[in-house]
């Protein structure tokens, strides 16, 4: 067969793909036990930068050790024993038929659909007292669901923390929600009035620092109004009567014992 003969060409060529594609697919076999680990370690991590726990150069493992997950039961209000919450992930229960539940439309503030009816929530204990509790939230904004955490004082109204760990806003207009600056803001904000209603806000633009309701309000985002309005939207639902009110009433009222 000459070198160059159709054949031989064809050959050569259909080997280097059968070479290539095995080392692809044996690459992604090998690597998905990192992948895995990476992913776990960068939710942590995430959990600790909305907690303020996170110090860059400690070890992820070490910082963890300090929170404690545990799951509720959205309906109950209640924690719930049902799962494991090391390994529970209301992500993948909320697209299980037998797991979710469908937000009726007009209390779908977050546009998200359907729900998980169990969400993992992380306690930061000191000698068995709660110091922060740490809550998932997830919205729809411009172009994205977004994904994140707030994290609330023992008070279960100040917030301690809120960050945003995924989603597919534009860098610079809706991108700015992982602006440090625009995160740090968050911090002091109060979710609850007085009597217990829900107050956080998103406001249109600054906030006025001598408005006597700026407690309860976060700047805006210039030029991305939209995403801005998803934020507000996903905290108005996840911190409302179908979302983790019950709950946070109920923790309030008896505190951590069952
Ligand atoms: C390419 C492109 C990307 C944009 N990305 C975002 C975005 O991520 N979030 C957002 O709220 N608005 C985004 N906008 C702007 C919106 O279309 C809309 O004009 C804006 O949200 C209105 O906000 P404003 O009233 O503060 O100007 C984008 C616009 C363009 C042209």
């Amino acid at each position: 067969m000459s070198r160059d003969s159709t054949k031989k060409v064809l050959s050569v060529a259909l080997l280097l793909c059968l070479v290539c594609s095995v080392l692809v697919s044996s690459a992604a076999v090998l690597l998905s036990e990192r992948q895995e680990r990476n992913k776990i370690e960068e939710k942590r991590k995430n959990i600790l930068q909305a907690a303020g726990l996170y110090k860059q150069g400690e070890p992820i493992a070490d910082l963890y050790a300090q929170i404690a997950p545990r799951i509720v039961d959205l309906q109950s209000g209640w924690f719930s024993d049902r799962f494991d919450p090391v390994t529970f992930d209301s992500r993948a229960a909320a697209k299980d038929p037998t797991l979710n539940q469908e937000i009726p439309a007009p209390l779908d503030l977050a546009d998200i659909k359907r729900r998980s009816l169990y969400k993992e929530v992380y306690l930061v204990l000191e000698s068995g007292q709660l110091q922060q509790l740490i809550l998932p939230v997830h919205g729809k904004g411009l172009w994205s669901t977004m994904y994140g955490f707030i994290s609330l004082a023992d008070d279960l109204t100040t917030v301690r923390g809120f960050s945003f760990y995924e989603h597919g806003e534009t860098p610079g207009l809706g991108g700015e929600i992982d602006n440090p600056n625009w995160k740090n803001q968050w911090q002091g904000k109060r979710i609850y009035g007085e009597n217990g209603e829900l107050r956080i806000e998103v406001a249109k633009g600054t906030v006025d620092k001598n408005d006597p309701n700026a407690v309860y309000k976060a700047d805006g985002l210039a030029g991305s109004t939209l995403t801005a309005r998803g934020v507000d939207n996903l905290l108005k639902y996840w911190l409302g009567e179908d979302g983790y009110q019950p709950f946070l009433e109920r923790l309030q009222q008896q505190g951590l014992e069952p």
